[in-house]
């Protein structure tokens, strides 16, 4: 099995000004200087560049929160892959529950997102995760599987390895009820398996957890063998509880 470089990612969602944003960076990148992980930040689109230019000469990535699939035209209040290449940006998260929830993000959006922000040279962030009814009823399987096929549908096999999954359950997020690291690692080897179905990258993908992460409990979450790492919301936007997070993962 491939040696799977572990990988944190801060998601600051609507959180954090230009000001605010520099000076998070600047007080990270001591405190994180000596990790092996590989570390992202994704903040709101308005800090990215801030983000990026206190970042240069370090290993630490700048992601967005999302990107619209087409590379340009009349989508007001969008932004294209291109858009984000041109500053620097390196990866971008899609599909996150609160963009499928709360602004109308669909599977078949995200089969056309996510190989255009490869095509930009952008490494996906894919976000998939059942609501609590849908776990309460059984159906987590059935939920990962058509979100993965959908937002995979047009990757081809080569470039899976260029992807990340991040398995955020609705439930967890935000609520402080995590879920278990048993929980957590039986739904990532099923994503495993479904990914094995697509080719032989599998091995390779990065799949993080997401859903209050917070110090006290990353350890035992990223010890999991198919967990590699985590997408943490809340616990993000203190750089203390983020760098202690970024030092548990190696
Ligand atoms: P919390 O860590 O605040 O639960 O948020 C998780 C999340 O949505 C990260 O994308």
């Amino acid at each position: 099995m491939p040696d799977r470089t572990p990988y944190v990612a801060a998601n600051w969602k609507m959180h954090k000004t230009v000001a605010e944003a520099a000076e998070f960076v600047d007080a990270l990148l001591p405190r994180i200087a000596a990790t092996q992980s590989d570390v992202a930040i994704c903040p709101p689109f308005t800090a990215l560049s801030a983000v990026v230019e206190r970042r240069y000469g370090t290993a630490v990535k700048v992601a967005a929160q999302n990107m619209h699939e087409e590379a340009s035209g009349a989508f007001t209040g969008e932004v294209s892959a291109a858009m984000l290449a041109e500053l620097d940006v390196e990866a971008v998260v899609l599909g996150h529950s609160e963009r499928r929830q709360l602004f109308g993000e669909t599977d078949e959006a995200l089969a056309r997102k996510v190989p255009a922000a490869l095509a930009a040279g952008l490494e996906p962030i894919l976000c998939v995760g059942e609501t609590e009814e849908a776990r309460d009823g059984g159906q987590t399987e059935a939920v990962l599987e058509r979100q993965l096929q959908a937002g995979l549908a047009g990757v081809e096999g080569g470039k899976l390895g260029d992807v990340v999954i991040a398995y955020e359950p609705i439930w967890a997020i935000g609520t402080g009820r995590t879920a278990t690291p048993e929980q957590a690692q039986e739904v990532c080897a099923y994503i495993r398996d479904l990914l094995r179905e697509r080719g032989a990258a599998a091995d390779a993908v990065r799949i993080l957890y997401g859903g209050s992460v917070k110090p006290d409990n990353a350890t035992e979450l990223m010890g999991q063998p198919d967990i590699d790492g985590a997408l943490v919301g809340g616990a993000s936007l203190d750089v203390g509880d983020f760098a202690a997070i970024v030092k548990a993962a190696g």
